[in-house]
């Protein structure tokens, strides 16, 4: 009762919004937004991932902060300051234990959350805000299990409420730059990708307790940050358990959910050496974490066929040595392009036989939204696209709309987890995609990327 009744008032609330929006569009950047017209938004984990948030929040003067939910005083403590030192009004706070985020998702003056907590909560805190009728913002990845998966769809489709991935890499400049190659056909039909995660973790999965990327050995209990949570599931998962930096930006260039489909998916992984080794050689061969038997391999590589008959090769490295890279490849019949090299081969356009340099095409079709507010956005974080995120967020959140990254994207896209588990259980078995859409897949037009909006 208590839901419907906010999910009413949010709507309404939305309309008005929506309206100022549609009269005002110079008003939507949310820089020169007339004060009256906010949004209201909870902040649920406000680690490290989540005060970055709040920072890029307190830049706009279209939302305001009204809750906040951590477990962590310290960090609920931080976020109050910095809100205090911008002269905003106090938010109310709540932490007091695991599920207190409930009592935040009853108020009426929270219209939309930002749920930035450990992977295992993603799902349970997304589902209870959707049935709140909150319009709900979830980091990566968002769903840890199929069930998860479900969940979600579940929850949007009986309430109706919304609910973004917020993958920051989709709005990263060289990807809306191909993205906006691929729409322009300048690649033609497209035929094969290759991304990943591929990022040295071990001194995030493992410190010292003290700082997140400090020295030491520790995880679980006894770190900080993410190596609290982060490294049991590369104990206790032989899987690729974050996908969507990758996966991400390649599903919104082949229309994944919008005429085109992930259908089924091959995962191998190699054997587990990584972070048994950082510890010896940064611990010591009789540190206690030395016995520690990690069951996820260090390169996991999962194959998606897509039903337009595309294949997508997703890697995740994340316990080697090695330079950070996500390993972009977008290949169709006229032409490639690779991140790393930073090269692109068009043929007709590029010399016969001979790679160019990226950097020319990618000015050539730089995105109308970084053209517009790159300069404004490079402060934000991770090279500007924290701030292209949050702002497809709040602009969607505001006229209670589905974001450009939809719950059927935050299933899809998160169901690598457990399909590449069972996979590499298997011996590399095929194994298929749910169709999240429930067969509207075929129907639900693309989203049009190429606004200078959002
Ligand atoms: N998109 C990106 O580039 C990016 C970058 C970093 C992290 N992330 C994602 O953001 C999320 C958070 O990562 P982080 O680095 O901030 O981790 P973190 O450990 O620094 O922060 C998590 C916070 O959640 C709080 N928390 C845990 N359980 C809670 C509960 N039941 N209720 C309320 N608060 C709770 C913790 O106290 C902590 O402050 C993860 O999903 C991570 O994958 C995304």
């Amino acid at each position: 009762m208590h839901s419907q009744k906010s999910r009413r008032n949010f709507i309404k609330k939305s309309a008005v919004l929506g309206a100022g929006i549609t009269l005002l569009p110079q008003l939507s950047y949310g820089i020169n937004t007339s004060k009256n017209q906010k949004l209201n938004i909870g902040l649920i984990g406000v680690g490290l991932r989540g005060t970055n948030h709040l920072k890029n929040l307190l830049q706009r003067d279209d939302i305001s902060i009204t809750a906040i939910c951590d477990i962590d005083h310290t960090r609920t403590q931080l976020a109050q300051e910095l809100i205090k030192k911008k002269n905003l009004a106090k938010p109310k706070i709540f932490g007091k234990d695991d599920y207190d985020y409930k009592n935040l998702l009853e108020l009426k003056e929270v219209d939309a959350v930002i749920i930035s907590t450990p992977w295992l909560w993603h799902a349970r805190m997304a589902k209870d805000a959707m049935k709140a009728g909150k319009y709900t913002g979830v980091e990566v990845s968002v769903a840890n299990t199929m069930e998860e998966c479900w969940d979600l769809i579940n929850a949007h489709e009986e309430t109706g409420t919304h609910l973004m991935i917020l993958e920051n890499v989709n709005y990263r400049r060289d990807i809306l730059a191909i993205l906006n190659m691929v729409k322009q056909d300048v690649f033609g039909e497209l035929v094969h990708f290759r991304c990943g995660y591929q990022h040295d973790l071990r001194f995030v999965k493992l410190n010292d307790g003290k700082s997140a990327y400090g020295k030491g050995v520790e995880f679980g209990e006894k770190g900080i940050s993410e190596s609290k949570w982060r490294t049991q599931h590369s104990v206790s998962r032989n899987a690729d358990v974050y996908p969507t930096h990758g996966v991400g930006p390649i599903a919104t260039m082949c229309d994944i959910n919008r005429g085109n489909r992930f259908s089924s998916l091959t995962s191998n992984a190699t054997k587990s050496i990584g972070l048994h080794n950082y510890i010896v050689k940064h611990g010591s061969k009789d540190h206690p974490n030395a016995k520690v038997k990690f069951k996820q391999g260090d390169v996991i590589t999962s194959t998606i066929e897509t039903t337009n008959g595309e294949t997508i090769i997703v890697t995740h490295d994340c316990n080697l040595p090695r330079p950070y890279s996500l390993g972009f490849r977008v290949q169709g019949s006229n032409g490639l392009w690779e991140v790393d090299g930073n090269r692109m081969y068009i043929e007709g356009k590029s010399d016969p036989h001979k790679w160019d340099k990226a950097d020319e095409w990618l000015q050539k079709y730089d995105h109308p939204l970084w053209k517009k507010y790159g300069e404004y956005a490079t402060g934000a974080g991770h090279g500007g696209m924290d701030y292209f995120v949050l702002h497809a967020f709040v602009e969607s959140a505001k006229q209670n709309i589905a974001s450009p990254l939809d719950v059927y994207d935050a299933a899809a896209w998160s169901a690598i987890t457990p399909l590449s588990e069972l996979s590499i259980e298997n011996n590399g078995e095929p194994q298929n995609f749910p169709d999240f859409t429930r067969g509207t897949w075929i129907k639900r037009k693309p989203y049009n990327w190429m606004k200078d909006t959002f």
